[in-house]
């Protein structure tokens, strides 16, 4: 078989990707307090771009300060002034540097804003985060005027990116962030133009990638992150996946990513949520075992035409070619692996035929403390945690240029949550 994954991917705008591999979006927590990049955020993604990746997506690049998706998030509300200008200039030539492809994803937190950056977050509707432990605060819904507003600064902030030298932008719309809580029924009980019927759920994201796509002309990749569903009842679900995927293809979007899943029901990562999964309608397929939304794409396949990315759970070159020639996905994308292995994407061009399964080795509680996940509260702790071990990695990779793999995942932990809450002091002072 020739070498699929070394193959380029011509994007509608003409923008072409020079294999297909991505590096998934992943939150760095490496922002100055002000929200500017660092120069560890360069030193990242020099390593990423060194890595083989024809596609690097950043972390949660957020258009509101008072909604951070974590501390350390890359803030850029407005227009940048000269100095983050520079600072964005010098974060995507370092990204970029091997002639691959960086695109900045541009979020809102919306309700999964973290108590502590906010405790009243802006959301769609009043309806809190339905995780035990009080880590997000109760919501305050928008007004039309604010739902604006977001729109704009989407705009503005794919407008400073693409000037700074970012080769194309993601609008994030998956996970349970603002958008992704507009376009579930659970999240958004709005009876205005943004609620109700899934047009009127959709409108907040369309309306963004409008303004995203009016800011960044024809020929720039604008791309779309969406859940595939949220596997939660009475949520966002695959047919509502579809028709969203179909009219985004029809608003001119060059890639949809698909991945799923929410804080409360956390898919993405192929972990368990505190309530029952909620089955949807899909074919299954033997990839399903290995990539989690592969189907999900397989079946959106059928009815759009515009390239797909899907992200989740690959981890074997073999089932990453085996979608790609199902015609299941253009592009594979790969998080965690590569907050160790950072030249993971050569390792596989260059014939490697698996990366490592972090995932299934962590964990807080050592085994015999295991029966401690009984309890909603420290499960959900527990995952958390996990997920502080790879920001672990991310730290210690933009600092020193090297992983820490053999911290355990209670250091971490602890890491992480001083480190937090010293940049939350810190941009508190400013
Ligand atoms: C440390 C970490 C940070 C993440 N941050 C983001 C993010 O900023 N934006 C996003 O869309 N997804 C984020 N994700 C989800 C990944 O993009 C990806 O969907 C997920 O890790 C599944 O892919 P994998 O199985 O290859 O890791 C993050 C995942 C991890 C592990």
């Amino acid at each position: 078989m020739p070498d699929i994954l070394a193959q380029s991917l011509t994007l509608p705008c003409g923008a072409i990707l020079p294999n297909r591999i991505a590096k998934a979006a992943m939150t760095e927590g490496l922002a100055s307090p002000a929200g500017v990049p660092t120069p560890q955020l360069e030193k990242l993604y020099g390593l990423w771009s060194d890595g083989g990746a024809g596609l690097l997506l950043s972390g949660n690049i957020i258009i509101d300060g008072a909604h951070l998706e974590r501390p350390g998030n890359v803030v850029i509300e407005r227009e940048p002034d000269a100095a983050m200008h520079e600072a964005l200039v010098r974060w995507a030539q370092a990204a970029t540097r091997n002639g691959n492809h960086c695109w900045a994803q541009i979020s809102h937190a919306g309700r999964q804003t973290q108590k502590n950056v906010n405790p009243h977050p802006k959301a769609p509707s009043a309806v809190k985060v339905g995780l035990p432990g009080g880590q997000f605060g109760q919501p305050i819904a928008l007004t039309v005027p604010e739902i604006e507003d977001i729109v704009r600064r989407f705009g503005v902030c794919a407008a400073a990116v693409k000037a700074a030298g970012f080769t194309g932008v993601q609008v994030h719309a998956a996970h349970g962030y603002l958008l992704s809580q507009f376009l579930s029924p659970r999240s958004n009980l709005r009876t205005d133009q943004y609620g109700g019927p899934l047009v009127n759920r959709a409108r907040a994201l369309l309306d963004a990638v409008k303004t995203v796509r009016a800011a960044v002309g024809p020929s720039f990749p604008v791309a779309v992150k969406l859940n595939s569903a949220d596997f939660q009842k009475g949520g966002f679900d695959f047919a509502d996946s579809l028709q969203v995927a179909q009219w985004l293809a029809a608003a001119g979007i060059d890639l949809l990513e698909i991945s799923g899943g929410t804080y409360e029901q956390p898919k993405l990562l192929g972990v368990e949520g505190l309530e029952e999964e909620e089955p949807q309608q899909v074919a299954h397929s033997t990839l399903m075992r290995e990539a989690y939304f592969v189907d999900f794409a397989l079946a959106m396949r059928d009815k759009l035409s515009i390239p797909l990315m899907v992200t989740g759970g690959f981890r074997r070159r073999a089932a990453m070619e085996q979608a790609i020639t199902a015609g299941g996905a253009d592009l594979i994308g790969l998080g965690r692996p590569l907050c160790v292995v950072t030249d993971a994407p050569a390792r596989l061009l260059a014939g490697q035929t698996e990366l490592p399964r972090y995932e299934a080795q962590l964990a807080l509680f050592p085994p015999w403390l295991s029966f401690l996940n009984r309890f909603k509260t420290l499960r959900t702790l527990a995952s958390f945690a996990v997920q502080y071990w790879y920001y672990a990695q991310l730290d210690a990779l933009g600092k020193t240029g090297a992983a820490d793999p053999e911290k355990s995942v209670l250091a971490a932990t602890r890491q992480v949550m001083s480190q937090q809450k010293r940049w939350l002091d810190a941009r508190g002072r400013l």
